[in-house]
């Protein structure tokens, strides 16, 4: 999978095995812009993602307090999703998300 830091156009491309969800996988990277404060619980909205591009197979539906957390974050766009609530699947491989630039 693949995150792309907008700020400087820097791409990653990670190995997600071993983590639970997309936001340890980059807070373990260090990938700027991700930090994962409050450990997903969706409290913080500082693991902020847009995704530009979803395998076949790969489904996370975005729960209500998702949708919530996802009103209040800077740069909201049509593919925002809060990366604590992206599950690592056998399908994430060609995942891509972009870490939008701070406002
Ligand atoms: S880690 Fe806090 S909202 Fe995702």
């Amino acid at each position: 999978m693949t995150f792309t830091v907008e700020e400087t156009g820097r791409e990653l491309v990670l190995d997600a095995s071993g983590h639970a969800t997309l936001m340890q996988v980059a807070v373990e990277a260090d990938v700027p812009g991700i930090v994962g404060e409050c450990g997903g619980e969706m409290t913080c909205g500082t693991c902020h993602v847009h995704v530009e591009s979803t395998p076949a197979g790969y489904t996370a539906a975005r729960s209500h307090d998702e949708e919530d957390m996802l009103e209040v974050v800077d740069a909201p766009a049509p593919g925002s999703r809060l990366a604590c609530q992206l599950p690592v699947t056998p399908a994430v491989a060609g995942l891509r998300l972009r870490v939008p630039a701070p406002s």
